[in-house]
């Protein structure tokens, strides 16, 4: 069933009823100041710091899920309440409809011909969200009513402000200077940022005090205010400070009114924070209400938001036959992967934005998705996270936005993480030419007086493999890999306990087979970099270490039809056939495949052959099986979930695409192909009562054959599954990717994807490939500007220039 559609034209999805089966959500903002707006314009904004500075205040795990946000009541003169957005207060509207694009959300209700939108963005190089609402009476009656706004102030510190409420009660502050109103929370002492809420035109009355304008014993669904017709105009002192304005609005039939409401945020220089004791300055606030204070104006940069976002998206763009594919790969896959980078893991409907702090790997990995989009950010992003890692090449697993600084709580030991930076930094340079970024002086843990160049930096991963070996002579896994639940030092038997932080045995036994598979993909990265840097020795070197795992992974890795998963603290094995339960994991049999271990001796094959027959089902492939039944305390938080759940068998989309690019290798691009299309959230719109989650955008997870709740997804949009998906499609299935000395050409997407065309821009160069598609499995021939090649390498060209490429495929 699905509730919606897209709108290719617009890049938009628009969601046509209100009662979505989760809510659903898009972003606001791509610098600064973010917000998260549902399709019941639920949801809240910040500004750079979804923990430290929460503007608006939402609620998780509340009742119902959704509640809290940016909202208008429009009330009648009969004392009728609606809400365009249906929430909170859920009269039936006659038409509804959501539209989220690129960078901003548009709403609109309409009842007894009166038709109320709300235009939701953060314009370009702003501090703030507009609010335009445009009343529109399409009756042939005149009509008369009393719009409110409401908004609800967080108390700045969103962990703080959930949890202390015996000091946040009494410090709420407002001001209130015409139609605007200032939430000056903590002004008075440390802070020296306030934020507002105003409307373009005089108001009827305001509220600033939640309980006078809801009522103690009312929900946000019936305000007491709304219900009487008429403002209190109460001043917030202590309590929770709201602010809503109540316009009274006459429209004769046909006409329309546009109200622009402008939620901003204000930083004052400690010396000009007061206009006069007591009272803020609001020199800088006045200035941006100028900046957005009519609908012209408004107009103006909602048309910039857009020309930035289709310029932004234009790098890769691909026409075929198949409408989802293109809407996958040309609008909302590289959105998702735009909205990690500037969100990491940090605030969702699913991460409360108070959580974790950058991930040192999920950043490495995000990074994959938008290098071609925001080359110079992607490039201060790898300086920022290869300053957290430690002299020895280990990294803090997780380091704060803010302070750029690693995070002692989780700490280091996942030792997948190093190989990351590797990856990052070659895809960068793959994208740019930019081997310059290898003599950056980068510190070591953020300390200035310990610097070596990247370079070095990604040395030390490589190394930092090579001198955590295992009995085997596999890689140690430490507290995880990219399996945080995975956690085979840990033996965890007390309530509580961090699976991630609990290290109780100390042993130097528990191997990865999958840091083993990274290995042996990524390794060759740093040898092309010694290589090309003149190291001829330490290439070869680099070289001869990773043939080695290779060989020893043939050897102690795998398990007669896949590769296995691990060695645990007593060196059983874990993923074998030898298990009773969790006998075959996707995890290795992917990367292992992309590195193309025991690829001529059919290891490849095999083992994706098994991943079809074990771990396949028609919602995707499956984490494990057989799912864990029981507690393992040998093994960690795995066995911790219910069967079908998690990394206990739920299908992961985040390492499906790693067997995609396996199948591609082996030129089974039907295969591949087949898999892209269970998880493709596009692909899944007419199933959008059983997936729940966005139809636009990719989940974590996706429950598993043994779940009750078998593809019902959990925690859309902050993944590393953008990124992933985004590089099998573009890069394996399309086979159109960055390589050191040109862009290599390669679709293996099988045969039912008619002949199609791809522009790729590539340092400063646009590449016209067009693709006469017979599913030859990978076995292509190329013509570049007329001319037949050997290879599947396009010479980079010069930029400005364009190249004509023709391949048959
Ligand atoms: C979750 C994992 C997650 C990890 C991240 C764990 O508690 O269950 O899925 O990857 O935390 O820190
Ligand atoms: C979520 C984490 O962010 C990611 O890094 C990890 O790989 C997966 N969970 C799997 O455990």
């Amino acid at each position: 069933m699905r509730y919606g559609h897209f709108d290719d034209e617009r890049k938009e999805y628009v969601i046509t009823t209100p009662k979505t089966p989760y809510p659903w959500i898009n972003y606001l903002g791509s610098e600064r100041f973010f917000g998260l707006i549902s399709h019941q314009a639920g949801g809240y904004c910040f500004y750079r710091d979804a923990r430290l500075r929460r503007i608006l205040r939402f609620r998780y795990n509340n009742v119902p899920t959704d509640v809290g946000g940016r909202y208008f009541y429009v009330r009648e003169t009969n004392g009728e309440v609606w809400c365009p957005s249906f929430a909170p207060v859920k009269t039936e509207l006659d038409s509804f409809e959501c539209r989220h694009g690129l960078g901003y959300t548009r709403i609109t209700g309409k009842r007894r011909g009166l038709s109320v939108e709300l235009l939701a963005f953060v314009p370009h190089g702003v501090d703030a969200e507009v609010h335009q609402v445009t009343l529109k009476n399409e009756s042939d009656k005149p009509r008369e009513v009393t719009l409110f706004s409401l908004l609800e102030f967080c108390l700045w510190n969103a962990h703080e402000d959930q949890t202390n409420f015996q000091r946040n009660l009494s410090t709420g502050e407002v001001e209130i200077d015409g139609s605007t109103i200032y939430h000056k929370h903590e002004y008075r002492e440390r802070r020296n940022h306030y934020a507002f809420y105003t409307v373009n035109q005089k108001v009827a009355g305001f509220d600033s005090d939640r309980e006078s304008f809801l009522g103690l014993y009312n929900g946000f669904h019936e305000p007491q205010v709304v219900k009487a017709g008429k403002s209190s105009n109460s001043v917030a002192s202590g309590w929770s400070p709201i602010a809503s304005q109540s316009l009274d609005v006459k429209l004769a039939p046909g006409e329309s009114k546009t109200l622009v409401f402008l939620l901003g945020y204000i930083e004052n220089p400690k010396e000009e924070k007061w206009e006069k004791p007591g009272v803020i300055n609001k020199t800088r606030a006045k200035a941006l209400m100028a900046q957005f204070s009519t609908a012209e104006q408004v107009q103006a940069a909602f048309e910039k938001l857009q020309a930035q976002w289709s310029g932004l998206l234009s790098s890769y763009k691909l026409t075929s036959s198949d409408e989802k594919l293109n809407r996958m790969v040309n609008v909302w896959n590289p959105y998702q992967c735009m909205v990690t980078f500037n969100m990491s893991r940090s605030a969702s409907y699913f991460e409360s934005g108070i959580g974790r702090g950058m991930g040192f790997r999920d950043s490495n990995q995000d990074l994959l998705g938008f290098v071609h989009l925001v080359p110079e950010r992607a490039r201060e992003r790898i300086i920022d996270i290869a300053s957290t890692q430690f002299p020895d090449g280990s990294a803090y697993h997780q380091y704060q936005p803010l302070t750029k600084r690693g995070n002692n709580d989780v700490g280091s030991g996942f030792n997948d993480d190093p190989l990351w930076l590797i990856l990052g930094t070659a895809a960068y340079i793959k994208e740019t030419g930019d081997f310059g970024i290898l003599d950056e002086e980068v510190p070591f843990d953020n300390d200035e007086k310990n610097k070596a160049s990247l370079f070095e930096h990604l040395k030390r991963s490589f190394y930092h493999v090579m001198e955590n070996l295992g009995p085997h002579g596999l890689p140690l896994i430490g507290r995880a890999d990219w399996n945080d639940c995975l956690n085979l030092n840990c033996f965890s038997e007390t309530p509580d306990e961090s699976y991630q932080t609990t290290g109780n045995r100390v042993g130097r036994t528990a191997e990865s087979i999958f840091i083993a598979g990274m290995f042996v993909h990524i390794g060759p990265e740093y040898a092309a970099l010694a290589e090309r840097r003149g190291l001829k020795e330490e290439a070869q070197k680099a070289r001869e270490l990773v043939k080695k795992m290779s060989d020893t992974v043939l050897e102690h890795g795998w398990d007669g039809e896949w590769y296995l998963r691990a060695y645990d603290f007593f060196g059983k094995k874990v993923g074998s056939k030898e298990c009773e339960d969790g006998q075959i994991f996707i995890e290795p049999q992917g990367y292992c495949s992309m590195a193309g271990i025991g690829l001529e001796s059919g290891h490849v094959k095999k083992a994706l052959d098994s991943v079809k027959a074990r771990l396949d089902t028609k919602y995707g492939i499956v984490l494990q099986q057989p799912a864990y039944k029981e507690y393992h305390l040998e093994l960690g938080e795995i066995s911790s979930y219910p069967p079908g759940y998690k990394e206990n068998a739920g299908i992961f989309c985040h390492n499906n695409p790693w067997v995609i690019i396996g199948e591609t290798l082996l030129g089974r691009g039907e295969q591949a192909f087949e898999y892209y299309k269970k998880i493709a959230p596009a692909y899944l719109e007419e199933i959008s009562d059983v997936h729940r989650t966005e139809p636009y955008v990719y989940s974590q997870m996706i429950a598993g054959k043994d779940a009750v709740r078998h593809g019902e997804a959990k925690n859309s949009w902050l993944t590393g599954t953008a990124a992933w998906n985004f590089v099998a499609v573009s890069q394996h299935l399309l086979g159109v990717k960055p390589e050191w000395d040109g862009l290599s050409v390669r679709p293996c997407i099988g045969k039912d994807v008619a002949d199609f065309t791809i522009e790729r821009r590539c340092r400063g160069a646009t590449y016209k490939i067009r693709v006469k598609n017979q599913g030859r499995g990978g076995k292509i021939t190329l013509k570049v500007n007329g001319k037949a090649i050997d290879g599947n390498i396009v010479p980079y060209a010069a930029a400005g220039s364009t190249v004509d490429v023709e391949c048959e495929a």
